[in-house]
């Protein structure tokens, strides 16, 4: 179920033709579900649509699913890697080899397409080498589809609990009558549920602390605005919205006591790739003498990568700058760049929440031992 307040309209969207349905509530929201299994396909929620209506698409064939990472209908690296998941599933639904081999052969061309849908976020190549895994170890005659389908289910279900364990972790970080600052949205529309930073900051209110949360609008996309005050709305937490650019100011007036955001990738030294504009976030903490905090599950840091350097920054299109809603608000002709992440290095990062606990620096030790806790 998706959470609807009276008064808005359900969409339920499949190969191009809309339903519409008018919902009523009565009584509390449920829990918001990004990414659902239904009837044999996956159905997104599109965040493209919301906060102003809640449509869904309804997705059979792994190509759709890779179209709708690439164009951020579903965003948000765990979110992503969930739907990997199941686009694999769907791939192996519809591949009709003569052989093993010819059929390993063309899950891992799929597989190549999927994990180059967006190439920051690590979490779309870790679920992707975990599915093709999956089916490398697959019996001879055994329906691979289903064992697969099976595995991009407990992905899905895992990264729920996962997020919730990193909740319990982090929840004591934020001071009580203090002010905790995020950035874009990692809640659960950016995972399978719950969310990383948001989800820490959820639990922490959850569990009874009260402070002051602010949210950025998160340019050019306006995750932070569209997403993430919708998320806190529906979750009753109290959130004041502002410009990307004033966050400086807050934290020199003292409203804002530490500074928590997820992450797309997180490098063996600590250095991590977040949304546009965290480095930023990160210096302006260290400048004011606040902590700065990332969230995110083991499964977003990537081991092989020594530092931040080697991180492929996502560039986008330019027109994401130069127009808004498909009407233009820059001059005809303007060039514009727009990379969808940067790096901070890791000495600005305070601690990174896991589901294993709080990593503190020296990170080359700490993320080690909380991806080898994973790895059990
Ligand atoms: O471009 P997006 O919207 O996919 O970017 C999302 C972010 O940068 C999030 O902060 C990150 O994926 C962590 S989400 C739990």
């Amino acid at each position: 179920m998706i959470p609807m307040p009276s008064g808005l309209t359900l969409i339920l969207s499949h190969r191009g033709r809309e339903t519409r349905f008018t919902c009523e509530v009565r009584g509390a929201l449920t829990e918001i579900q990004p990414i659902q299994w239904v009837n044999g396909k996956l159905r997104l929620l599109d965040q493209t649509r919301l906060p102003q209506e809640q449509v869904t698409l309804d997705i059979d064939h792994y190509p759709e699913a890779v179209a709708a990472i690439r164009d951020m209908r579903v965003r948000g690296a765990p979110a992503i890697g969930v739907t990997a998941g199941y686009a694999m599933a769907l791939a192996a639904r519809d591949i009709h080899a003569a052989s093993r081999p010819q059929f390993l052969s063309q899950l891992r061309q799929a597989g190549e397409v999927i994990a180059a849908a967006r190439p920051t976020a690590v979490n779309l190549a870790w679920a992707v080498r975990r599915m093709l895994q999956v089916a490398q170890l697959a019996l001879e005659g055994e329906d691979i589809y289903a064992r697969l389908l099976g595995e991009a289910q407990r992905i899905h279900q895992e990264d729920i609990a996962i997020n919730r364990r990193m909740g319990a972790a982090g929840q004591d970080l934020i001071p009580d009558g203090g002010g905790v600052l995020t950035h874009c949205n990692t809640g659960a529309l950016a995972t399978a549920g719950y969310g990383t930073a948001l989800g820490v900051i959820r639990a922490s209110w959850e569990a009874g602390h009260r402070f002051r949360v602010f949210n950025t609008e998160t340019r050019p996309w306006l995750q932070g605005a569209r997403l993430t005050s919708w998320e806190f709305q529906q979750l009753g937490i109290p959130a004041t919205l502002l410009a990307d650019s004033a966050a400086g100011m807050l934290m020199r007036q003292g409203q804002i006591s530490c500074v928590i955001t997820g992450a797309d990738r997180i490098a063996a030294n600590g250095d991590t790739a977040n949304k546009i504009g965290t480095y930023a976030l990160a210096v302006l903490a260290k400048e004011n003498g606040l902590p700065f905090y990332i969230a995110a599950p083991t499964s977003t840091i990537d081991l092989s990568l020594a530092s931040g350097d080697a991180i492929q920054i996502e560039q986008r299109p330019e027109q994401e700058m130069t127009h808004f809603q498909g009407k233009p608000v820059a001059p005809a002709g303007v060039h514009a760049i727009n990379p969808a992440f940067d790096v901070t290095p890791h000495r600005y990062i305070s601690g990174i929440v896991t589901e294993a606990g709080v990593a503190r620096p020296p990170y080359l030790e700490s993320l080690k031992l909380a991806v080898e806790d994973r790895r059990g």
